[in-house]
């Protein structure tokens, strides 16, 4: 791994904080219902994890892995699943926990598709919200931190599959 600038944005502490916060706020509005809880691949395993663990509602979870397409670093915009849910979710009240929001290409197609299933509700937790960089309107129904348009890795956010360990997000500067 080459050497990496980086600069602390939110320490472990914080970020313990806030998915404490998010639980109790989702396990209020789910009260009495059990959630399925849907991960985005791969960036999202460290925030869900955490944020499961807090949750005072039961759930069982699955996962999806997203893959997008486009020349170099410029997507097209076109999305499709790389890797579904194992688990049916007609009925089922979902919640997709995603690991950052930034163009929004993801997520808004990610819902369109499992709207389509028939779920008895869907909402979006996502941990970062990176809102500048929007490309098509989506809004999370719970967004950890909003963040300006920087470079950031840690709990789970990755550069060329690197940092995704780290225990707080971070800026990662000088990339070259
Ligand atoms: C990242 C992130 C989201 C998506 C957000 O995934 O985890 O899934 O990009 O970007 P968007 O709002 O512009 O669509 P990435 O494809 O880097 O995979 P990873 O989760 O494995 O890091």
């Amino acid at each position: 791994m080459k050497e990496a600038t980086t600069e602390i944005l939110f320490p472990k502490a914080v970020i313990e904080r806030r998915v404490e916060e998010l639980a109790t706020q989702i396990s209020l509005d789910y009260a009495g219902k059990e959630l399925l809880v849907v991960g985005v691949l791969n960036g999202a395993f460290v925030f869900m994890a955490d944020l499961i663990r807090a949750l005072d509602v039961p759930c069982t979870v699955d996962f999806v892995r997203m893959a997008s397409f486009g020349a170099g670093s410029v997507s097209s915009g076109e999305v499709s699943i790389r890797k579904d849910l194992e688990t049916p979710v007609a009925g089922r009240d979902l919640l997709v926990v995603e690991d950052i929001v930034d163009t929004g290409l993801t997520l808004s197609r990610l819902v369109e598709i499992l709207r389509e299933r028939c779920p008895a509700s869907l909402k979006v937790c996502a941990f970062l919200d990176k809102w500048e960089r929007r490309r098509v309107p989506f809004v999370a129904d719970y967004v950890g931190f909003s963040i300006p348009d920087a470079f950031v890795v840690g709990y789970g956010l990755d550069y060329n599959e690197q940092f995704r360990f780290l225990p707080d997000v971070r800026v990662l500067k000088d990339i070259v």
